[in-house]
């Protein structure tokens, strides 16, 4: 099933009280916004208001909403597909922002759709690629 950012969004409710919130800031276009511990990240980061945000499955199945955490503490909220995020990506940070949920402030890395979409408007932005597998079975970017 399909859910578009406004439905999602409704789910998540309005902005966090100030004794909940904490600061997710997207590294690349320098934004923040703030999220509670009890919700996504992709929740928060819909209240950014930014149009073409993807929002999928919001069950950790499509993998749009994939991220990497470049610092601060998360929690799961629930499983994430190992199609769309490894073992080796987890270990580096990589991971579906619909199910995380911050227990720190936190600076994300977008890629993929996420990026496109969030950094459309800033100049100088520099994706974020997940590694792929060459021939040889390495990891590169
Ligand atoms: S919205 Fe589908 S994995 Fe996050």
């Amino acid at each position: 099933m399909r859910t578009d950012a406004a439905t999602y969004g409704n789910q998540c409710g309005d902005a966090p009280a100030s004794s909940l919130q904490l600061t997710v800031t997207v590294a690349c276009s320098g934004e923040s916004y703030l999220c509670r511990r009890d919700e996504s990240l992709l929740c928060g980061m819909l209240r950014l208001g930014r149009k073409g945000i993807p929002v999928g499955c919001t069950n950790g199945g499509c993998g749009v909403c994939k991220v990497r955490v470049a610092s601060g503490h998360v929690r799961q909220l629930g499983a994430i597909s190992r199609a769309h995020v490894s073992a080796e990506e987890e270990a580096t940070g990589y991971t579906l922002a619909c199910r995380m949920a911050p227990e720190t402030d936190v600076i994300l890395d977008v890629v993929g759709k996420l990026h496109r979409n969030l950094t459309r408007t800033a100049a100088g932005c520099i994706a974020v690629q997940a590694p792929t597998r060459n021939d040889h079975g390495r990891d590169e970017r």
